[in-house]
């Protein structure tokens, strides 16, 4: 069974503990989700001017457009605005911010039948955990611009107990941060870099998709098996996502269970606490660091 909670008043460790266990919680906008939404469309759609952002990948040539995003992305990435929103998020969504750590907010596009690697890379079905998450990782998502069934995420609930076949064995945060990242900003057409992916069919039928209004949060674990459906809608898919971890979990590696990630290392040290955006210690990070055999 997977229940999805809408708009639950639920404690933040009752959530934590649902989410480990493979429900997802999907809440209406709150007053700092849209206000990071609004901040988003504003970078947007100035990089972007004169084209609305989710039709301008009919209007630009795919190099101009790759370069538009190549600046935008780590932009909106990086300011210390997008920061101050998520902790706002975090406190509107009733996260014990003393104890919540963040990875800074991503803007990603997903473009509709065009231009799919690199910066605009369509990600098959995979779970966050295959690439160095902590098993307590919990992800947020909300939709920059309205989005529809054929632009959004598919989850596939019955894996979340279920082993897939996957190569993330071959995955190690740091040598991805080392070697593979830079790289993504050159890659247009295809897509060579070494990403974990599953290495047996997954069974996508039936899934589950959320369609929220722009700002809508959705939260789930990221050991949840996930898709990104293939847009045909059109129109370019913005959305924004953030990871989170409780430090009381990590301390104690609560979480979801590991039913098939085998990857080494931890992206625990790019975590921010809520408050003063300290990282957690580094002992602790060190205890999650594993090495390729
Ligand atoms: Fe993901």
């Amino acid at each position: 069974m997977t229940v999805v909670y809408f708009d639950s008043p639920m404690s933040d460790d009752e959530r934590r503990r649902k989410l480990f266990g493979g429900d997802l919680f999907v809440y209406s906008p709150t007053p700092h989700s849209m206000a990071l939404v609004a901040f988003a469309r504003e970078m947007a759609e100035s990089a972007f001017a004169p084209h609305f952002p989710p039709d301008a990948q009919h209007h630009l040539a795919g190099p101009d457009y790759v370069r538009v995003l190549a600046d935008l992305k780590p932009t909106f990435i990086n300011h210390p605005r997008s920061k101050e929103l998520v902790r706002g998020m975090l406190a509107d969504l009733g996260a014990d911010l003393e104890q919540t750590y963040f990875d800074v907010p991503r803007l990603r596009s997903m473009t509709s039948e065009y231009l799919n690697a690199g910066l605009t890379l369509q990600f098959e079905s995979h779970r966050d955990t295959w690439f160095s998450a902590p098993m307590s990782q919990l992800n947020f998502w909300m939709p920059v611009y309205d989005v529809e069934e054929a632009n959004v995420m598919a989850f596939h609930p019955p894996y979340f107990d279920a082993g897939v076949r996957n190569s993330s064995r071959d995955y190690n945060y740091a040598q991805w941060v080392a070697h593979g990242r830079t790289a993504a900003a050159q890659q247009v057409d295809m897509e060579t870099r070494k990403q974990p992916e599953a290495e047996e069919q997954i069974n996508r039928e039936p899934d589950i998709r959320v369609i929220t209004p722009p700002g809508g949060v959705l939260l789930f674990s990221g050991a949840q098996l996930h898709t990104t459906v293939p847009n045909t809608s059109g129109r370019t898919r913005f959305s924004i996502d953030f990871r989170a971890v409780n430090r009381r979990d990590v301390e104690v590696r609560a979480g979801a269970r590991n039913v098939d990630s085998e990857c080494t290392g931890t992206t625990l040290g790019d975590f921010l606490r809520a408050t003063d955006l300290e990282p957690l210690p580094a002992d602790l990070i060190r205890s999650y660091d594993t090495v390729p055999a």
